[in-house]
């Protein structure tokens, strides 16, 4: 075989043809706070739709609302937002036959598990994690204590994170740069329990997809909810075409040539556009069109490809019974393979039934 590296094909072949049976495993969760945006959708939701039409994989996504406990701790909120995501989701077409879809907190054996892990997490490696590190630092510029407001729930993060992955024995986690370390100290609390314990865990790894699309918020950095700069997915028409007409521009008269690449609006518009409509809104800014004539072109761009989704997810958010149905037999299908891999588990560390 001919390439550059001829060598893969042939293991990949011999590999499928010894374990027909071994598929790429995909998991991800999104931490239920916050109402999705179209940085979200761009960013996230659509790949990992996308993705998990790919025959090849196995994809796992989940709505991780244990973890949103450590951010908020504003009961309403954490439950509309699970309802949210969920709808937003199941709208933009995830096909649940396909993907395991699920509710983190409907698995019990995910906080056993981390109990577990817990065990075999140094409290060094704890010490180094990125969010918890922040905090101290925050602290010790304030001129507070170190631990001031830091829960035991920040702190652990990453081992209720190695749980949730290691829990479905996922190859890959698709993941954004600032959870990289998360997922690598996943794979080193698996290692020391499969040093110990023997191989009983996969060991996972980031997927770091630097070509999906950060999109630009209202004001032309990154679209997130703590900038306050976003746009919401599913809000009303009207307010879309609001938000769309708040977005940062500047004092270029209609006529006058404009620079597509310095301009949230165009980065918008690319994110939802194929090729030629990409380069024919090009042509537009570079002949001068007006910013409020853009503006409208974009919102019936966005609008186009939101409304049929927008109609599904009102729907949902009127009946969460549906959801909540949609829900629970994804954490059907999870438990048939979380369960057992706890019962070895709880075999291998010692937890067994007397006799
Ligand atoms: N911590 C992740 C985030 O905030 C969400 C998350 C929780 C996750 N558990 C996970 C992501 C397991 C991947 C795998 O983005």
């Amino acid at each position: 075989m001919v390439g550059k590296n001829p060598r893969t094909p042939y293991d990949v072949r011999l590999l499928q043809e010894s374990y027909p049976m071994i598929v790429q495993r995909v998991l991800t969760g999104i931490t239920t706070t916050g109402t999705p945006h179209l940085g979200n959708y761009v960013g996230a939701i659509r790949p990992s739709v996308m993705a998990s039409q790919d025959g090849a994989v196995e994809s796992y996504f989940f709505l991780a609302d244990y973890h949103a406990l450590i951010k908020c701790q504003d009961a309403d909120q954490v439950h509309q937002s699970s309802k949210e995501i969920a709808a937003s989701w199941l709208a933009l077409g995830l096909d649940v036959e396909k993907a395991v879809f699920y509710r983190q907190s409907d698995i019990p054996e995910i906080p056993e598990l981390t109990w577990i892990l817990g065990c075999h997490a140094a409290k060094g490696l704890m010490n180094r994690a990125h969010a918890y590190k922040a905090a101290v630092q925050a602290n010790q510029e304030a001129g507070e204590d170190p631990d001031y407001a830091v829960t035991m729930g920040l702190f652990s993060y990453p081992v209720l994170m190695a749980a949730d992955i290691l829990m479905f024995s996922a190859h890959r986690i698709p993941v954004g740069r600032d959870q990289v370390q998360h997922v690598e100290m996943a794979r080193d609390i698996a290692q020391r329990f499969n040093h110990r314990f023997g191989e009983i865990l996969t060991l996972p790894e980031a997927q770091i997809d630097d070509d999906v699309a950060v999109l630009q918020g209202l004001d032309g950095r990154k679209m997130s909810k703590s900038y306050n700069n976003t746009i919401p997915l599913f809000g009303t028409e009207k307010q879309l075409r609001k938000s769309i007409n708040k977005i940062k521009t500047n004092l270029l008269e209609p006529g006058d040539p404009k620079d597509p690449d310095d301009s949230a609006l165009f980065q918008i518009w690319a994110a939802f556009s194929s090729e030629d409509k990409i380069a024919w809104m090009r042509e537009q800014f570079t002949s001068g069109i007006a910013w409020g004539e853009a503006k409208k072109l974009l919102f019936e761009r966005v609008n186009d490809e939101l409304a049929g989704a927008r109609a599904r997810y009102d729907h949902l958010m009127a009946n969460p019974a549906e959801i909540e149905e949609v829900l629970l037999m994804g954490a059907k299908r999870a438990r048939e393979d979380a369960a057992p891999l706890m019962e070895r588990i709880r075999e291998a560390v010692g937890i067994r039934k007397m006799g």
